[in-house]
């Protein structure tokens, strides 16, 4: 008799080759029409399936996990961050955690890049004057914006996208500076040309473009908080394709709308998918939504990498990306 295939239930619609593939080799249960699970349709989901699939989309709390049926043993995120899900409870109940590091990397550097590119020389806005017909014709002081060669980037969270960013930014001639709980390996920070600031108060204030890159975890949130916004310098921007929550948005927004910030490039928020509705009419912000891994590449990758976690993790042995808590 053959072995009862696990049911894996997934909780957005993922690239087809990925469906495709996660059909073969279970019994999966797809979400077609991609609309977004209610907090009842995931506590039907926890309650039935032996292994769960879901996005940042879905928040996996306590009060959903409470609800967890005896077959559910692991929780094979599609992404990186794994901030919707809570740890704790799923490691008290017994249930396994992945995620899909290292295949994003690379599309967020860039991303983090653009950004930086964008809000320093005015890209949409530049394109909505076009897109209005209010372009006049080339001027010499048009829509002019800042130099970013020669300036400092402060990159808070120095992981994997944090290492990514500074060899980009080291081919625009920024120089890198960095914070992180850790100090990085000196060979690391040789090839980065990284400097090490111990205290995030003294980089913010010392830094031209600050970069938002470690993971939203209980004791990053709001890191950027009033305070240290505060201590950033006038002229200088923040760029956030990490998680809102780590940077406070009314204060950051406040910032900017006073020009004690000159500007932002968000990709994620506070509430999403909601957005502070004050941000929407600031010309200094730039704003994407949140679609710094979103390549068909990346997303074909991370999906293979799901895949590998569940086969490995149902085969009986220990998943490739098991999260653990206290290494985020
Ligand atoms: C993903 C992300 O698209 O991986 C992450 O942490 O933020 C995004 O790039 C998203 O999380 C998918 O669940």
């Amino acid at each position: 008799m053959t072995k009862k295939k696990p049911l894996v239930v997934v909780t957005r619609k993922l690239p087809e080759a990925i469906e495709t593939r996660m059909m073969e080799l279970f019994d999966a249960r797809l979400n077609i029409d991609d609309a977004a699970m209610t907090k009842e349709q995931l506590i039907e989901a926890v309650k039935v399936a032996d292994v769960l699939v879901p996005t940042v989309t879905d928040k996996i709390d306590a009060a959903v996990l409470a609800h967890a049926g005896p077959n559910l043993r692991l929780i094979a995120n599609f992404g990186t961050g794994v901030d919707h899900v809570d740890l704790q409870t799923a490691r008290s109940r017994g249930i396994t955690v992945t995620n899909t590091p290292d295949v994003l990397t690379e599309d967020t550097a860039d991303m983090t890049m653009a950004l930086i590119l964008s809000v320093s020389r005015r890209l949409a806005e530049g394109e909505r004057l076009i897109r209005k017909g209010e372009w006049a014709g080339w001027g010499p002081t048009l829509m002019l914006g800042h130099r970013i060669w020669g300036k400092r980037l402060g990159i808070v969270g120095m992981g994997r996208i944090g290492r990514a960013l500074a060899r980009r930014a080291k081919g625009f001639g920024l120089s890198v500076h960095y914070h992180n709980r850790r100090r990085v390996h000196p060979e690391i920070e040789e090839e980065l040309d990284a400097t090490y600031w111990e205290s995030l108060d003294q980089m913010l204030a010392h830094v031209d473009v600050v970069s938002v890159n470690c993971p939203h975890t209980p004791a990053t949130y709001h890191l950027l908080s009033a305070r240290r916004l505060k201590l950033m310098q006038p002229h200088a921007i923040l760029v956030n394709t990490a998680r809102g929550e780590i940077v406070d948005e009314p204060a950051l927004t406040r910032m900017l709308a006073d020009g004690e910030i000159a500007g932002a490039g968000l990709d994620v928020f506070e509430h999403e998918p909601a957005v502070n509705p004050k941000l929407l009419d600031l010309q200094n912000a730039v704003l994407l939504p949140h679609m710094g891994s979103a390549t068909i590449e990346g997303r074909v990758d991370m999906g293979e990498k799901v895949l590998i976690n569940i086969k490995t993790f149902v085969d009986g042995h220990t998943p490739p990306d098991r999260v653990i808590e206290g290494l985020l």
